[in-house]
């Protein structure tokens, strides 16, 4: 009996370590907060480009409803990640510009300097630093077992980092890239952090880089402040021309998603021209079997202002005989009243005092975090033995 107890007891633990995480998982995620004193909010994008319609619903809405809801004495602290663009190859130019194009963006959705902390990754030096520290007590093997390297590689989800096609082609910060991703939540501290579905597995990681370094270093004491996930509450946000796979910067065909900055024209347009279904000219809600119906409804949905559901729309629509092109008519009618001002808004920002605006603040936003970041340097440098 004993050695065979023994020869399972590797497959029992991989059980209770993914039911551990799988607990831990649903415990630390929630779909809304009232940020309140002592809440820490803490998010990041990439600048690759202005942000489409998929981001905005993803992320910037929720950012912008968690700073107006925030009861004084929240910190929220947003970053453009400049230092996880770099994990692909990127021209000095262009990020440049896309850096602060961002940063227009997110003051156009309603982002305000003065109650979140805007700033550049690479302008608060305690990102990479903590980073560094973190990356000595993280798990090349559950590093390897992350999906978003082997997808920015276009490899299949089981390849390992050691195999040959891996090996030509990934570089140590692509692969690492969760790890300062759990850097920039730690080192501020963040109890909430709130992003896209696509973002639950490094949060987790996040999670277990703070565990990890409590235990090491901590004796389990909180020197770092394990961080809850705040889901947003829209549903992924699919491409226009192929409505199964998600809006993205990276599909080819620009018909296939909306930009902030886009026209009233454009938006229309791209509406018009999205791919729905054959199955009937009526309108009905079914992601699965009419995900192009459905994505319309949905973003219909997300700008309601009486908050109808997808399914109440449909339903709406059906009543009133509504075909799919009516749908498509209505869907655009409240996309062009909710985006073109943001449109203006970015512009304006950009162009703000010949772009010192900006820069101003960058630069407030940076200090707040490079002050927030320090205190926690302090601790944790003290608790690995690097400082007195
Ligand atoms: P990315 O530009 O893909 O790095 O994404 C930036 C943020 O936008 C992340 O929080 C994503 O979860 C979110 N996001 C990107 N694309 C979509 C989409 N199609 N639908 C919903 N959220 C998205
Ligand atoms: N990886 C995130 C994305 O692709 C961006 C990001 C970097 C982030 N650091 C973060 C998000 C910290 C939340 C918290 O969207």
């Amino acid at each position: 009996m004993a050695p065979r107890i023994s020869r399972l007891r590797p497959l029992l633990d991989q059980i209770q370590r993914t039911q551990r995480r799988a607990a831990s998982q649903a415990a630390s995620e929630v779909s809304a907060i009232r940020p309140e004193n002592g809440t820490v909010i803490f998010s990041g994008i990439q600048p690759t480009g202005i942000p489409h319609l998929g981001n905005y619903l993803g992320a910037l809405q929720n950012w912008k409803r968690l700073q107006n809801e925030a009861e004084p004495g929240t910190k929220l602290l947003y970053s453009i990640v400049d230092l996880h663009a770099i994990t692909l190859p990127q021209q000095a130019p262009m990020l440049r510009q896309w850096k602060r194009e961002m940063l227009a963006a997110l003051l156009a959705v309603g982002l305000d300097p003065e109650r979140s902390s805007i700033f550049y990754q690479s302008s608060v030096p305690g990102h990479s630093e903590l980073m560094w520290i973190l990356s000595c007590t993280a798990s090349m093997g559950y590093l390897s077992r992350m999906t978003q390297w082997k997808s920015k590689l276009h490899l299949a989800d089981d390849v390992s980092a050691l195999d040959e096609k891996a090996k030509a082609s990934l570089k140590l910060g692509l692969f690492s890239y969760p790890v300062l991703q759990a850097a920039d939540i730690l080192v501020h501290r963040a109890t909430h952090v709130p992003v896209g579905e696509d973002q639950r597995q490094h949060l987790e990681f996040a999670r277990e880089c703070a565990t990890n370094f409590n235990h090491t270093f901590g004796a389990g004491s909180r020197l770092l402040v394990p961080p809850e996930t705040i889901l947003s509450p829209a549903k992924r946000i699919m491409s226009l021309q192929t409505p199964t796979s998600k809006m993205s910067k990276s599909d080819t065909d620009p018909r296939s998603r909306i930009l902030l900055t886009d026209s009233a024209d454009e938006i229309r347009k791209k509406i018009m021209a999205a791919k729905t279904d054959s199955a009937a000219n009526a309108v009905s809600y079914d992601r699965t079997g009419r995900p192009g119906v459905s994505n319309l409804l949905e973003l219909w949905a997300s700008f309601d202002a009486a908050g109808r559901s997808p399914e109440a729309l449909a339903a709406g629509m059906a009543e009133g005989k509504g075909s799919l092109k009516d749908l498509k008519v209505q869907v655009a009618d409240v996309l062009v009243e909710e985006i073109p001002p943001i449109g203006e808004r970015y512009r304006a920002f950009l162009e703000r005092d010949g772009g010192r605006y900006l820069d101003e603040v960058e630069a407030r936003g940076a200090a707040v975090a490079i002050a927030n970041a320090a205190e926690t340097m302090e601790i944790v440098k003290r608790a690995v033995g690097l400082s007195n």
